[in-house]
Formats: C-alpha cells, sequence, structure tokens
C-alpha cells in the first residue's frame, strides 16, 4: 500500500472524506500523515479523531508561500513519512522549489472550479459574478504555476439562478469529496501518461 500525505490549512472536508474512503476501502492508501501550516486547523483535530498522526508545522513569517528553510521542514517531514503522493486539500499556500523538486510528479492539488477558468481564490463568488452556468471542481498536478498543472479528474455542477457563493461551494465540494479520492487511486496506481497537458488513463496490460 503507497502512502499519501494530505496538507490542509482549515476545516478539513475534504481530508474527512479520504479519511472516510480510505477506512471503507474505496481509496486504496495509507493516510500517513496530515501536516497544517495552522495549529488550530480543525482538518488537525479530524485527523487525531481517526489515530492518524496530525503535524503542526509553523509556517514561517510569510502569509502565502514558505520560505526555504521552512518548505525543507515541510520536505523532511514528509520523508520521514516516506510518503509517495502529497495531496493538497485546501492547504492555502504556493509551493516552491524544495517541495516541487522534492516531490516532482507527486503533489495534487483540488481546487473548487473548472480550470482553467477560476484560478486562485475565492473562486466560487468568480464564477457566480462572471455568470457562467456551470461550475465546478479540478484535481491537477502541481507545479511552479498557480492551479496550472496537468488535469486528473474534473466533475461539473450547474449554477443555479438563486444560488450565493456558498451555496455553489456546498454543491461543489460534494463533488470534490468524490474525485478526489478518484484521482489519488488514478495516480498511486500508476495507470495513467502525461502527453503534453494531458493526463491519460492507460489499461492494465
Ligand atoms: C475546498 O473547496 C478546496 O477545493 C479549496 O478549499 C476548500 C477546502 O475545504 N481549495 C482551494 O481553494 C485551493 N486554492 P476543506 O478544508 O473543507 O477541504
Amino acid at each position: 500500500m503507497k502512502n499519501i500525505a494530505v496538507l490542509a490549512s482549515g476545516r478539513g472536508t475534504n481530508l474527512q472524506a479520504i479519511i472516510e474512503n480510505v477506512e471503507n476501502g474505496t481509496l486504496h492508501a495509507n493516510l500517513a500523515c496530515v501536516i497544517s501550516d495552522n495549529e488550530n486547523a480543525k482538518a488537525l483535530e479530524r485527523a487525531r479523531k481517526h489515530n492518524i498522526k496530525a503535524i503542526y508545522l509553523d509556517p514561517g513569517p510569510k502569509k502565502t508561500w514558505l520560505i526555504p528553510e521552512v518548505e525543507q521542514n515541510y520536505v523532511k517531514t514528509l520523508q520521514d513519512h516516506n510518503v509517495d503522493l502529497v495531496c493538497l486539500a485546501g492547504f492555502m499556500r504556493i509551493l516552491k522549489k524544495p517541495l516541487l523538486d522534492a516531490f516532482a510528479g507527486r503533489i495534487i492539488n483540488i481546487h473548487p472550479a473548472l480550470l482553467p477558468s477560476f484560478p486562485g481564490l475565492n473562486v466560487q463568488k468568480k464564477a457566480l459574478d462572471w455568470g457562467v452556468k456551470f461550475s465546478g471542481c479540478t484535481v491537477h498536478f502541481v507545479d511552479d504555476t498557480v492551479d496550472g498543472g496537468p488535469i486528473i479528474v474534473q466533475a461539473a455542477v450547474p449554477v443555479l439562478d438563486d444560488d450565493t457563493p456558498e451555496k455553489l461551494a456546498e454543491r461543489i465540494l460534494k463533488e470534490e469529496w468524490r474525485i478526489y479520492t478518484e484521482a489519488i487511486n488514478l495516480v498511486l496506481s500508476g495507470k495513467y501518461k502525461i502527453d503534453g497537458r494531458r493526463v491519460i488513463k492507460t489499461d492494465d496490460r
């Protein structure tokens, strides 16, 4: 069984879905640890409740990224736990060279919009304000762009006339919980190839 780690900054409902899917056998992985840059993240509490190692790592002086020495500490912690795949689930920092180099092709993220539309933050409101009729979520590989790496799985949801950002976020989240497991299983199986920007499933033969 391969080892995954989840990095989360906040509430952790995606983490919760991952924990439950590991426990019920639909996600074929061992959740080696949960790491947060926020001491008070509900995600850490959720992990502890399920006897999963929950680690707060000091994020250092910057708000939206980690200075190299700090990021190196994240790398070391992941390596100490023999992590094969790093899953960002509401981890609100941009990753830089130390993590991207140490885990090249082995970091994935979930984003609450249909990329490449609406990268960045507050994207449910941006989708509403733009007037799109569908939004959704995307699991993608993380590279040195913001929300720009190759797309692994997406799911679409309708935008309704009486939506608020909160209502839309809730509808998208339900799909996030489902597709993150699907994407993790695919990446861990190794049964895919990356052709340009396209992540293409390969068969077992
Ligand atoms: C999720 O909607 C996730 O897609 C989003 O934050 C939320 C975390 O919720 N991630 C980003 O916006 C990353 N830029 P959760 O803590 O309940 O899983």
